[in-house]
């Protein structure tokens, strides 16, 4: 137990900074999709927290689906590719999307899986991401909304693991090396 302890350097993003940036949100996107087919699409692990809190923080019909994918990158930066291990189950071409991610960091997942799904032809797509540490891109990936940008640091919590630890931490911290 002090071990693991030990491994939660500091709180870099509470509960509670959270919880405020999520209900606003919710609120953005509940006028932007109102009266809309919306489906949220979370990339499993460690997008499950994020979703649970963003679908609560919206007052709009909703639909949620989740992906899983293995990312498969060599030592080229440029190069890279994505199997998909668990799809999503249903056909999205009469809904519009919004991508429900953890963190980017090199880019390469998402940037692979918007071009997987763009290619099914949804409504609209756009991707939403609770944190994003873009002096770590190697792709180029800009999302459509971050809710906190965050230096090169390697976090947990909120859904974020460590060796599929720490996902439970009700805030975002900075992981001990
Ligand atoms: P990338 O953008 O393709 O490099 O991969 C992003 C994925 O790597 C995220 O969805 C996370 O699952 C994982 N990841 C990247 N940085 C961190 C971190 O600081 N903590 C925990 N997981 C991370
Ligand atoms: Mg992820």
């Amino acid at each position: 137990m002090t071990d693991y302890n030990n491994k939660i350097k500091r709180i870099i993003i509470s509960e509670a900074e959270i919880n405020e940036k999520v209900k606003s949100l919710g609120e953005e996107l509940s006028n932007e999709y109102k009266d809309k087919p919306l489906l949220f699409v979370s990339i499993l692990n460690g997008g499950f927290t994020f979703l649970a809190d963003v679908i609560r923080a919206v007052n709009i019909p909703c639909e949620i689906a989740f992906m899983r994918v293995k990312s498969y990158f060599g030592n080229t930066v440029s190069s890279g590719n994505v199997e998909i291990v668990m799809d999503i189950d249903r056909d999205i071409s009469s809904y519009h999307i919004v991508i429900l991610e953890d963190i980017i960091d090199t880019g390469r997942t998402l940037k692979q899986i918007v071009e997987i799904l763009k290619n099914r032809n949804p409504l609209s797509l756009k991707v939403v991401t609770l944190l994003d540490k873009p002096d770590r891109r190697v792709v180029d990936f800009v999302p459509d909304k971050a809710l906190f940008t965050i230096p090169d640091l390697f976090v947990i919590g909120y859904g974020m693991d460590f060796d599929e630890k720490f996902r439970n931490l009700p805030y975002i911290a900075e992981y001990n090396i």
